[in-house]
């Protein structure tokens, strides 16, 4: 029989407190209502003493989620509680979290007191709760810091007074993992009725260790994890709940413990937080970044493309992603962009493949990465290699103060010829240039430049009418260069012409 893990999702309350993320009423009942479709066990609404917004919020949210527990925040006051109580009297399943710091900082500094009178304190809050739900967490403010003696007297009296779960937060991500590993094994073992309550881990990211402590307090008894979408939250933020809930799916063979989150919801509902908050996910964020299941070296394409789990330990399917992406950058390999070609409905014998992929490194030297509009470009540049004219060199100068000068020199049939021209632009003198040299007397009537995707890195595509004694030819070509597409798509329309 495995064990269960309860996710707490914070991301409304603890999450929203970053600065810039605030939402409305309506949003928060909007992202509850997919916090309950993914599955998590308790949803914390919001600290309703803070705002009316708040108190609001908790309220709405109540009457619209069915099954998850709706949290409401308080301090250990009284007033804060009666509010909480107000504002979960819609809910099915409400539950009150009080607390107060527990750590040295909290009890001179923040709350100048004792010791003493901040057990007092949190055994008084938890009773008063208690009169209206039955559901009470209490909360140790900075537990990570708090002496671990002190910290289990606190523990088994709130207990004592009918708390159902207890939360240990490491406030200001300050522990290392094992030492808060340690601090629940510590509860588990000195707090005599540690069995009656749930110990819950809620950890900071200030040092990039939230999911390791919270992995930490969980393999040392804790059942139950607060936790954010995208790991949002104060700061350097909390916990991200994909990476929980992944966690113990990838490794539930030695774990043994479950969730109720319905992972394929993960990055679904990773971007609507991101939408909604206005906060970018980083594109190398576990589990749910752009970059999670892309895989740009040519080694790992060619070891994912034999084999995903060469160098995927998630199906990405798993988390709601259609598939791993093989990006095609200059490291990618033969095989990624045979396999990327075949996906697009190419399949070109393999004398085309390899000068296809010349050019394709050639451009993604110059280009990020590559899109599929830019392959269409290679392949329909490849099919022109048969062309009688072909341009063998393009040097032009030019500037804001510069008339332009282009030199061209053409294979024309196996001879090479050379000119040099002026003009109004840079294409106008390259243009000239090839005109010396083919003496055909054509006009332009259509000369069009397009940027196939975009950014200041990307290829131009050329599209050129001619005229010639009376009769259209047409010429296209692509390239990160605008002027040498432009005489490359003039040369395209003037091998066109049969006479
Ligand atoms: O980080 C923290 O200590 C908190 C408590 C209010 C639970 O968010
Ligand atoms: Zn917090």
């Amino acid at each position: 029989m495995s064990d269960r893990l309860y996710i707490f999702d914070t991301t409304l309350r603890d999450g929203e407190q970053v600065p810039g993320c605030q939402l409305n009423t309506v949003e928060k009942v909007e992202l509850a209502k997919v916090l309950e479709e993914l599955g998590v066990d308790v949803i914390e609404a919001g600290f309703p003493i803070s705002s009316p917004g708040d108190f609001k919020s908790v309220v709405e949210i109540s009457k619209a989620v069915t099954w998850p527990t709706v949290c409401a925040l308080t301090r250990a006051v009284e007033k804060d509680i009666d509010m909480a109580a107000e504002s979960l009297k819609y809910a099915k399943k409400g539950r009150i979290h009080t607390g107060i710091g527990t750590s040295y900082s909290h009890i001179h500094y923040k709350l100048n007191s004792t010791q003493d009178e901040i057990l007092e304190r949190a055994v008084r809050a938890v009773k008063y709760a208690k009169k209206y739900v039955e559901d009470v967490e209490f909360y140790a403010e900075d537990a990570g810091r708090t002496d671990n003696e002190y910290l289990a007297k606190v523990i088994e009296a709130v207990i004592k007074a009918g708390a159902t779960v207890v939360n240990i937060p490491d406030t200001t991500g300050y522990t290392l993992p094992y030492e808060y590993g340690e601090k629940i094994k510590y509860l588990k073992e000195h707090v005599d009725n540690i069995d009656k309550a749930i110990i819950s881990t809620h950890c900071h990211n200030d040092l990039g260790m939230a999911t390791a402590n919270t992995m930490a307090g969980i393999m040392n008894g804790a059942r139950q994890a607060e936790v954010t979408i995208n790991g949002i939250g104060e700061r350097a933020g909390n916990t991200a709940l994909e990476e929980i809930a992944m966690i113990l799916k990838s490794r539930y063979k030695l774990l043994n413990i479950d969730t109720n989150i319905t992972t394929k919801n993960l990055y679904k509902t990773s971007r609507m937080i991101s939408n909604m908050m206005n906060m970018p996910v980083q594109p190398n964020k576990a589990i749910v970044g752009r970059n999670a299941f892309s895989h740009s070296s040519g080694i790992h394409q060619d070891g994912v493309l034999k084999e995903r789990e060469t160098y995927e330990i998630i199906d990405p399917k798993d988390v709601g992603v259609n598939d791993s992406s093989i990006l095609l950058t200059a490291r990618s390999g033969h095989a990624a962009l045979k396999h990327h070609m075949e996906a697009m409905g190419y399949d070109l014998p393999k004398e085309k493949m390899d000068e296809i992929y010349k050019k394709f490194l050639d451009l993604a030297d110059k280009k990020k990465d590559i899109q599929d509009e830019d392959i269409c470009a290679l392949i329909g540049d490849t099919q022109k290699k048969d062309h009688r004219i072909k341009l063998e060199y393009l040097q032009v100068v030019t500037g804001k103060t510069l008339i332009p000068v282009a030199t061209v020199k053409l294979n024309i049939g196996g001879e090479k010829f050379d000119a040099t021209s002026s003009g109004n632009g840079p294409v106008d003198a390259a243009i000239k240039a090839v005109k010396q040299i083919i003496h055909r007397h054509v006009t332009l009537e259509e000369f069009l430049i397009q940027a196939i995707t975009k950014g200041s890195d990307d290829v131009g595509k050329v599209h050129m009418e001619l005229d010639y004694k009376g009769v259209k030819y047409y010429g296209f070509s692509a390239n990160t260069d605008i002027i040498t597409a432009s005489v490359e798509a003039f040369l395209d329309a003037i091998n066109s012409i049969k006479a």
